[in-house]
């Protein structure tokens, strides 16, 4: 085989690999390896496609990133209209929609279907041979918008349906939802940068799906759920039931409970079930929608002009409480941010006691009209923090009170800016304790530092107490400093202690992290450590050096260069480096004996895991790959070794046992324990 036809049939092994992976991991939730093989997969496909463009495919796995970005939307017209269901908040409505069914086809015998209504964007996906080709917003029902790059980023989303004789059309209809834990997140963060926060959910999906730019869309927490079909060439279904399990046999997702009823009166009994499962569900729920479960009936059933008459949409009551606002409290966050929050009257909603709402800044309460006082509807959505809805205006009684938000930190009284474009008002005192407490229990959280023992309660007692007004100064802590704390015994003061130390063994891109440098999150940390490798090489790259990076755009470029041009954060960072923390993404005393080498893992090792060894390798500046080929250096096999210790000794590639692995490690970890350079690496 020539090296071209061999390198297309890999290509189309590792697509298939991955696909395979990505429905484990995104539809079952069950995932059978490692973000890193992941990764390491996805990266020898996109070396194969590099080097071969003649078989790049927009169906690719490497093709979600993100293009890029557009000018516009492109216009297009389903090939079968996206209709809309008839809404109904009452029982009784359900009764009769079942009578006028049994009235139009009153020979005929059926049975119902209830599913969830996700409240979401509606899409409508065209697959053609499997591929996906089109993804389409709703728009007026006839024509809507192209969305497909947007669309090609949500990762449950097949770009290929997995079946080998896929049919030659099938255009799946559902909803794009963002889940309310994405969201929760989401809005944190647009707080913590001064954005408006979105309202909810699906303001925040459709917000995300008008983007232009898909790599912005790539960062969003979106998902995606289909329950419907437009048009269908080489393919046909008998029941509602059978086409939602055809589509999860294709990888595409489906409601995670629907419920088969042969009469109306056990979907009102089911209804009633699915409302006290509400909360329970991933997304936003807003009621439930029975549809005939026979598809032959939608025929004779008909339409009505806006929506089919085989199908219908019960809406539950949207969940508020009335309760009094007494006041309205001031939070500061880790960047500074005030954040104004509803302190009330404890009132029960969706089964909790809720004392406080968010506000979300100055600009909303004065839209909403809040005054301290007010009598308030507060609405919970899913697991959200609730948020106040409407003012009651009509029971004001003359003695409310009007709220501005203070001048000055409410916490150390420093003077509070509004920096140009945001909304949020800032604390410019970076030593404000408010900051520190969040700046230290963010450094010790278990995605950076992950420090044993230090808890949020402890860091407020050590920055009440004076003794750490910055996570360097952590490293400074004395037994006996820490013993004079209140509720402290001998023990978790040694753990602490301990604790602290150890963490300083911590890989750079979680040290980067922790820094909380504003915009750089867990996964542009990482990629500037891989990159840079050392903060010395970070802290010299100026802005146009940070664009070059790949998901590295400017404001995250801007918020870097600025931050290591603040005295302060550079004092932190020299007190840190003195204290020993780890500032290279090699941490082996910048090894790099294994450069050059490529090695592959596979079976079960005993003393580590293959993650662990793949990350010994990668530190000594060695590579990890997934396959074995003529390029591999070693293959290490532990038990249970299959067809790569195969392939290796047909390649005639060295390979090695648990214990000739760790021996050549070995001789490096032992240099590590006597710094850098003492000792020789032979092997
Ligand atoms: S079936 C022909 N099923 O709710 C109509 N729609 O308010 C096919 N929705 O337009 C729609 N969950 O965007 C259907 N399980 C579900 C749904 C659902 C949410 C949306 C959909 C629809 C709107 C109607």
């Amino acid at each position: 085989m020539s090296d071209k036809a061999k390198a297309k049939q890999r290509i189309e092994e590792l697509r298939t690999e991955i696909e395979a992976h990505n429905r484990l991991y995104y539809i079952d939730a069950k995932p059978d390896i490692t973000d890193r093989e992941y990764d390491q997969l996805l990266q020898s496909l996109e070396e194969l496609e590099r080097k071969f463009p003649e078989f790049e495919s927009p169906t690719s796995p490497t093709q979600r990133v993100g293009g890029a970005p557009l000018e516009n939307f492109e216009s297009a017209r389903h090939a079968v209209p996206m209709m809309s269901l008839s809404n109904t908040y009452s029982k009784e409505e359900l009764v009769e929609f079942d009578h006028r069914i049994r009235k139009l086809i009153p020979e005929e015998s059926f049975a119902y279907i209830l599913e969830p209504k996700i409240d979401g964007v509606a899409i409508s996906l065209r697959y053609e041979n499997g591929e996906l080709v089109r993804a389409v917003t709703r728009g007026d029902g006839t024509t809507g918008d192209d969305v497909t790059a947007n669309i090609r980023t949500i990762h449950s989303i097949p770009l290929r349906l997995s079946d080998l004789m896929p049919p030659a059309v099938l255009e799946v209809r559902g909803e794009i939802y963002m889940d309310t834990a994405g969201f929760a997140k989401l809005n944190q963060q647009r707080q913590d940068a001064g954005q408006e926060p979105f309202a909810n959910p699906r303001n925040a999906c459709a917000g995300s799906l008008k983007q232009l730019d898909p790599r912005e869309v790539a960062k969003r927490p979106l998902d995606a759920i289909f329950y419907a079909t437009g048009k269908l060439d080489g393919i046909s279904f008998e029941t509602h039931e059978q086409m939602l399990q055809t589509l999860k046999g294709y990888g595409l997702r489906i409601t995670p409970n629907y419920w088969l009823c042969q009469t109306i009166e056990e979907i009102l009994d089911q209804l009633d079930v699915l409302e006290n499962m509400r909360h329970e569900f991933p997304f936003e729920m807003d009621g439930g929608v029975i549809k005939v479960n026979e598809r032959r009936l939608y025929e004779p059933l008909g339409y009505t002009a806006k929506s089919p008459r085989w199908a219908v949409a019960y809406k539950y009551e949207p969940e508020q409480a009335e309760t009094t606002l007494r006041a309205i409290s001031i939070q500061v966050g880790r960047t500074g941010v005030l954040t104004p929050v509803a302190e009330l009257v404890p009132v029960l909603l969706a089964g909790s006691t809720v004392r406080r709402a968010t506000l979300h800044n100055e600009d909303e309460i004065r839209r909403k009209d809040i005054k301290i006082g007010d009598k308030v509807i507060i609405e919970k959505a899913g697991e959200i923090i609730p948020a106040v809805v409407r003012v009651g205006t009509e029971k004001r009684t003359g003695e409310e009170v009007d709220f501005t938000m203070p001048t000055t930190c409410p916490v150390c009284g420093s003077d509070v800016e509004k920096r140009e474009g945001e909304v949020a008002l800032r604390c410019i005192n970076l030593q404000c304790p408010a900051q520190v407490k969040n700046w230290i229990a963010h450094y010790a959280s278990r995605g950076a530092m992950d420090i044993n023992g230090l808890g949020e309660a402890l860091v407020e007692q050590l920055v009440d107490s004076g003794l750490v007004k910055n996570p360097a100064e952590l490293y400074s802590l004395k037994k006996v400093e820490v013993l004079g704390l209140e509720r402290m015994g001998e023990k978790s003061a040694d753990n602490l202690i301990k604790g602290i130390a150890e963490s300083k063994q911590r890989p750079f891109d979680r040290v980067l992290f922790g820094l909380g440098i504003r915009h750089v999150g867990k996964g542009a940390a990482t990629i500037l450590a891989n990159e840079f490798k050392t903060i010395d090489a970070l802290m010299k790259a100026d802005l146009q050096r940070l664009e070059t990076i790949r998901d590295i755009g400017s404001i995250v470029g801007k918020s870097v260069v600025d931050y290591f041009q603040a005295p302060d954060a550079l004092a932190v960072i020299a007190q840190l480096r003195e204290a020993g923390v780890n500032f290279k993404q090699a941490d082996t005393g910048g090894s790099d004996e294994l450069e050059g080498l490529t090695f592959v893992l596979t079976g079960s090792l005993e003393t580590m895991t293959r993650e662990e060894g793949g990350d010994k390798i990668r530190t000594r500046g060695g590579k990890v790959s997934s396959s074995v080929s003529k390029n591999t250096s070693y293959l290490v096999a532990g038990e249970n070794a299959g067809s790569k210790l195969e392939k290796a000794e047909e390649l005639g590639v060295t390979v090695l046992n648990e214990e000739q692995f760790i021996a050549l490690l070995g001789s490096d970890e032992k240099r590590k324990d006597q710094k850098a350079g003492q000792m020789g690496f032979g092997f």
